[in-house]
């Protein structure tokens, strides 16, 4: 194996996506100036800002060379305006489905687009309970978008469970149910990220539930405040893997978002016995935040991956997880994780292809995969199919700083949608 040397600390990891989007999209909804700091410069992130500025929200970024401020005005919950064309949400299912939610309470017609990988998406999810509280709401015969919502002011309440491990689709829930004329109840079976009721301040710290129960009063005015976006958890990962695979002296990661919703692989790495530690933590904003350092640490151990609620927090993380258990063990084990095949690509067949094309022995199952040692050693180079995913992109980006062969990827620009600075901040880094 090949090994990067390098120390130090990172200042630059991308704002976190799931917390800018909300903060956009809480911004819009809510009455008076929103300023969010450290707002992401992601394609994702703009993306849901572009969506909003076609439905008339006022929308201003100010960039500087250490961060990017994005202010919002808005008369509160019903001031978005039709758009006479349909919204275009890219790459990103975060903004369609919670766009989705505020959109389903507006008096007039959108229609949600996306790009080739997100017109695949399962939409089922956020149209079956946004029609229950009374919208007009269409997909194609698939499931999928476009999305055409004709919304209905005031919706209905709800009381929803969500059926899938989503965050998004509790979030979408959520922001329909501020638009509701009643008090909407809503739960998941398996925790999910909590951002959005944590920055709407609806989590009730005394709520003895685990998951809480999530309750919503619709028709409340919400006053303008300000957010602050911390450094992105699921970034994070991508350089925390970098130290473990090249056992570099020290990483710190400054400012990262460290809520428990979001923090599972670092869990899962720490149980498989790789030394990491945060420090500086502090609440900012009802998140808590910290620096993530990694000294000296290694992975030993194959990750084997089946806790359901170990899973969902760590979703995102799963692909760089499962790319760096095989380089640095040869093995592998994800179980529970069917959700992973309804993402930015099927992610399963997507890590699954690409191993085996290193050489390494995978048996595909409908919830996952194991990786079983590796058994053949090509020579040459070993082309990477991304399948245009960000996150696909930059776990085997990581992995072709350390693997024997040249892995060469199809889509380096993908990265844009989460991490713009990616393969320049890990050339730097060597
Ligand atoms: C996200 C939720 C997850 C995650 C996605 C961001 C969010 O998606 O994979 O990258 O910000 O709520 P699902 O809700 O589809 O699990």
């Amino acid at each position: 194996m090949k090994k990067p040397e390098f120390r130090g600390v990172v200042a630059s990891l991308p704002p976190d996506k799931s917390i800018s989007h909300r903060a956009a999209l809480i911004g819009a909804i809510s009455t008076g100036e929103t300023r969010i700091e450290n707002f992401s410069s992601g394609a994702d992130n703009q993306s849901t800002l572009s969506a909003l500025s076609r439905l008339g929200v006022k929308i201003q970024q100010e960039v500087s060379q250490a961060r990017r401020t994005v202010v919002i005005r808005s008369n509160g919950l019903f001031d978005l305006k039709p758009s006479q064309t349909p919204i275009p949400c890219d790459n990103s299912g975060s903004t369609m489905r919670m766009l989705a939610g505020i959109l389903a309470a507006q008096p007039f017609r959108s229609t949600l687009v996306g790009d080739s990988s997100l017109m695949k998406r399962p939409m089922r999810r956020v149209a079956l309970p946004l029609s229950q509280m009374g919208a007009s709401v269409s997909l194609s015969e698939n499931g999928t978008a476009p999305i055409e919502i004709r919304g209905r002011k005031p919706l209905s309440p709800i009381a929803f469970e969500t059926p899938v491990a989503s965050a998004q689709v509790k979030s979408c829930v959520i922001f329909a149910a501020l638009h509701a004329d009643g008090e909407s109840e809503i739960s998941e079976p398996i925790q999910t990220r909590n951002h959005t009721e944590t920055m709407l301040g609806l989590l009730d710290p005394r709520s003895p539930e685990t998951p809480p129960k999530i309750k919503v009063r619709g028709l409340r005015p919400l006053e303008a405040r300000d957010f602050f976006v911390p450094a992105d958890p699921s970034a994070a990962c991508f350089l925390v893997a970098l130290a473990l695979l090249s056992k570099s002296p020290e990483l710190v990661l400054k400012n990262v978002c460290l809520n428990p919703t979001r923090t599972g692989f670092l869990s899962i790495l720490s149980e498989a016995g790789a030394t990491i530690r945060t420090e500086n933590e502090r609440t900012i904003g009802g998140e808590r935040i910290g620096d993530v350092v990694c000294a000296n640490a290694s992975l030993e151990t194959p990750l084997r991956i089946s806790d359901k609620a170990l899973v969902a927090n760590a979703i995102d993380e799963l692909p760089m997880l499962a790319v760096l258990s095989a380089l640095a063990t040869g093995e592998f084990e994800l179980r529970n994780a069917e959700e992973l095949r309804a993402k930015e690509s099927d992610r399963i067949a997507a890590l699954v292809l690409n191993l085996r094309a290193m050489g390494y022995k995978c048996e595909e199952f409908s919830d996952g995969f194991a990786v079983g040692g590796r058994e053949k050693i090509f020579n040459g180079s070993i082309r990477v199919k991304t399948f245009s995913d960000h996150r696909i992109a930059m776990s085997f980006g990581i992995a072709s700083l350390f693997f024997d062969s040249e892995l060469v990827l199809d889509d380096r620009a993908c990265v844009v949608v989460s991490f713009p600075n990616f393969f320049e901040l890990i050339d730097l880094l060597q």
